[in-house]
Protein backbone atom coordinates (compact mmCIF):
# COMPACT_ATOMS: atom_id res chain seq x y z
CA UNK A 1 0.00 0.00 0.00
CA UNK A 2 1.03 3.48 -1.01
CA UNK A 3 -0.30 7.05 -0.33
CA UNK A 4 -0.47 9.04 -3.35
CA UNK A 5 0.02 12.69 -3.86
CA UNK A 6 -3.47 14.47 -4.86
CA UNK A 7 -3.22 17.02 -7.47
CA UNK A 8 -5.45 19.88 -6.99
CA UNK A 9 -6.68 22.17 -9.37
CA UNK A 10 -7.07 23.71 -11.27
CA UNK A 11 -4.82 21.10 -13.72
CA UNK A 12 -5.26 19.56 -16.55
CA UNK A 13 -4.45 16.06 -15.79
CA UNK A 14 -7.87 16.60 -13.76
CA UNK A 15 -9.53 17.30 -16.92
CA UNK A 16 -8.83 14.15 -18.91
CA UNK A 17 -10.86 11.33 -20.17
CA UNK A 18 -9.90 8.44 -18.59
CA UNK A 19 -9.61 4.63 -19.97
CA UNK A 20 -11.43 1.95 -19.48
CA UNK A 21 -9.02 -1.71 -18.19
CA UNK A 22 -9.23 -4.59 -20.20
CA UNK A 23 -9.73 -6.46 -16.84
CA UNK A 24 -8.85 -5.99 -12.86
CA UNK A 25 -5.79 -7.43 -12.42
CA UNK A 26 -3.16 -7.53 -9.90
CA UNK A 27 -1.87 -4.06 -11.03
CA UNK A 28 -5.27 -1.96 -10.79
CA UNK A 29 -6.05 -3.96 -7.77
CA UNK A 30 -2.90 -2.51 -6.46
CA UNK A 31 -4.16 1.30 -7.72
CA UNK A 32 -7.36 0.70 -5.82
CA UNK A 33 -6.40 -0.22 -2.83
CA UNK A 34 -3.24 2.83 -2.87
CA UNK A 35 -6.23 4.92 -3.57
CA UNK A 36 -8.49 4.32 -0.60
CA UNK A 37 -5.22 4.49 1.56
CA UNK A 38 -5.03 7.98 0.11
CA UNK A 39 -8.79 8.91 0.33
CA UNK A 40 -8.98 7.18 4.23
CA UNK A 41 -5.56 9.53 5.18
CA UNK A 42 -7.12 12.30 3.65
CA UNK A 43 -10.26 12.14 5.26
CA UNK A 44 -12.35 11.86 2.01
CA UNK A 45 -15.67 9.38 1.05
CA UNK A 46 -14.22 8.74 -2.41
CA UNK A 47 -11.36 9.42 -4.93
CA UNK A 48 -10.87 8.98 -8.93
CA UNK A 49 -7.57 8.15 -10.69
CA UNK A 50 -7.08 10.97 -12.31
CA UNK A 51 -7.24 13.06 -8.75
CA UNK A 52 -3.66 10.53 -8.20
CA UNK A 53 -2.49 11.10 -11.75
CA UNK A 54 -3.75 7.67 -13.29
CA UNK A 55 -5.66 7.90 -16.66
CA UNK A 56 -7.49 4.83 -16.09
CA UNK A 57 -11.16 4.47 -14.94
CA UNK A 58 -10.93 3.33 -11.29
CA UNK A 59 -12.69 5.08 -8.54
CA UNK A 60 -13.12 4.14 -5.09
CA UNK A 61 -15.74 4.97 -2.13
CA UNK A 62 -16.68 4.28 1.05
CA UNK A 63 -19.55 6.66 2.82
CA UNK A 64 -20.36 4.90 5.90
CA UNK A 65 -21.10 7.12 9.10
CA UNK A 66 -18.52 7.75 11.60
CA UNK A 67 -18.63 5.21 14.07
CA UNK A 68 -19.78 2.88 11.18
CA UNK A 69 -17.72 -0.03 10.02
CA UNK A 70 -15.79 0.43 6.68
CA UNK A 71 -17.66 0.11 3.50
CA UNK A 72 -15.13 0.45 0.82
CA UNK A 73 -16.06 -0.13 -2.79
CA UNK A 74 -14.19 -0.43 -5.96
CA UNK A 75 -14.75 -0.03 -9.36
CA UNK A 76 -13.84 -0.11 -12.48
CA UNK A 77 -15.32 1.18 -15.71
CA UNK A 78 -18.28 2.23 -13.69
CA UNK A 79 -21.31 2.99 -15.82
CA UNK A 80 -24.86 4.77 -14.88
CA UNK A 81 -27.47 2.43 -16.69
CA UNK A 82 -30.74 3.60 -14.79
CA UNK A 83 -31.16 7.40 -13.32
CA UNK A 84 -33.89 8.16 -10.93
CA UNK A 85 -36.49 10.88 -12.07
CA UNK A 86 -36.44 12.85 -9.10
CA UNK A 87 -33.38 15.03 -7.99
CA UNK A 88 -31.20 15.57 -4.73
CA UNK A 89 -29.06 18.86 -3.89
CA UNK A 90 -26.39 17.95 -1.81
CA UNK A 91 -23.63 20.37 -0.66
CA UNK A 92 -20.37 18.14 -2.25
CA UNK A 93 -16.68 19.01 -2.08
CA UNK A 94 -13.55 17.49 -3.33
CA UNK A 95 -9.93 16.55 -2.41
CA UNK A 96 -8.71 18.14 -5.36
CA UNK A 97 -10.57 21.30 -4.17
CA UNK A 98 -9.83 21.43 -0.73
CA UNK A 99 -12.02 23.89 1.40
CA UNK A 100 -14.67 24.48 -1.29
CA UNK A 101 -17.94 23.53 -1.18
CA UNK A 102 -21.25 24.07 -3.44
CA UNK A 103 -24.51 22.68 -3.46
CA UNK A 104 -24.99 20.19 -6.80
CA UNK A 105 -28.27 19.23 -7.97
CA UNK A 106 -28.06 15.21 -9.66
CA UNK A 107 -30.53 12.65 -9.31
CA UNK A 108 -31.17 11.03 -6.18
CA UNK A 109 -31.11 7.13 -7.23
CA UNK A 110 -29.06 5.48 -9.97
CA UNK A 111 -27.87 2.04 -10.71
CA UNK A 112 -24.61 1.50 -11.64
CA UNK A 113 -22.42 -1.46 -13.51
CA UNK A 114 -18.95 -2.24 -12.98
CA UNK A 115 -16.32 -4.52 -12.31
CA UNK A 116 -15.07 -4.98 -9.09
CA UNK A 117 -11.97 -6.11 -7.49
CA UNK A 118 -11.92 -9.73 -8.77
CA UNK A 119 -12.87 -8.52 -12.19
CA UNK A 120 -16.78 -9.51 -11.66
CA UNK A 121 -18.92 -7.86 -13.27
CA UNK A 122 -21.71 -6.13 -10.90
CA UNK A 123 -24.25 -3.92 -10.12
CA UNK A 124 -25.23 -1.80 -7.69
CA UNK A 125 -28.68 0.33 -6.84
CA UNK A 126 -27.47 3.52 -4.73
CA UNK A 127 -29.17 6.62 -3.60
CA UNK A 128 -28.56 9.68 -0.80
CA UNK A 129 -25.17 10.28 0.08
CA UNK A 130 -24.05 6.85 -1.95
CA UNK A 131 -25.41 8.25 -5.12
CA UNK A 132 -23.90 11.53 -4.82
CA UNK A 133 -20.45 10.44 -3.90
CA UNK A 134 -20.40 7.62 -6.74
CA UNK A 135 -21.77 10.40 -9.52
CA UNK A 136 -19.38 12.49 -8.57
CA UNK A 137 -16.28 10.17 -8.70
CA UNK A 138 -17.64 8.94 -11.98
CA UNK A 139 -17.38 12.40 -13.28
CA UNK A 140 -13.66 12.86 -12.57
CA UNK A 141 -13.42 10.00 -15.15
CA UNK A 142 -14.60 12.33 -17.89
CA UNK A 143 -12.49 15.22 -16.78
CA UNK A 144 -15.34 16.81 -15.07
CA UNK A 145 -15.32 18.90 -11.38
CA UNK A 146 -18.47 19.41 -9.27
CA UNK A 147 -17.94 23.22 -10.07
CA UNK A 148 -18.44 22.41 -13.45
CA UNK A 149 -22.21 21.79 -12.59
CA UNK A 150 -22.73 25.10 -10.72
CA UNK A 151 -22.46 28.75 -12.36
CA UNK A 152 -19.42 30.11 -14.15
CA UNK A 153 -19.26 33.00 -11.42
CA UNK A 154 -19.10 30.96 -8.67
CA UNK A 155 -16.43 28.34 -10.53
CA UNK A 156 -13.92 30.96 -11.65
CA UNK A 157 -13.74 32.63 -7.81
CA UNK A 158 -13.35 29.18 -6.42
CA UNK A 159 -10.24 28.10 -9.09
CA UNK A 160 -9.22 31.45 -8.75
CA UNK A 161 -8.45 30.92 -5.07
CA UNK A 162 -6.95 27.75 -5.25
CA UNK A 163 -4.95 28.90 -7.85
CA UNK A 164 -3.46 31.65 -5.52
CA UNK A 165 -3.17 28.94 -2.51
CA UNK A 166 -1.00 26.74 -5.08
CA UNK A 167 1.28 29.87 -5.94
CA UNK A 168 1.71 30.63 -2.49
CA UNK A 169 2.50 27.05 -1.40
CA UNK A 170 4.99 26.86 -4.02
CA UNK A 171 6.57 30.20 -3.23
CA UNK A 172 7.12 29.01 0.81
CA UNK A 173 8.59 26.07 -0.65
CA UNK A 174 10.80 28.65 -2.15
NI1 LIG B 1 -13.74 14.97 -6.33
Amino acid sequence: MALLPIIIAPDPRLKIKTKPVDKVDAEVRQLMDDMLETMYAADGIGLAAPQVGDKRSVIVVDCARQGEEAQPIRMANPELIEVSDTDYSHEEGCLSLPEHFAEVVRPDGIRVRYLDENSELREIDADGILAVCIQHEMDHLEGILFVDHITALKRNLILRKLKKTKKQAAKAVG
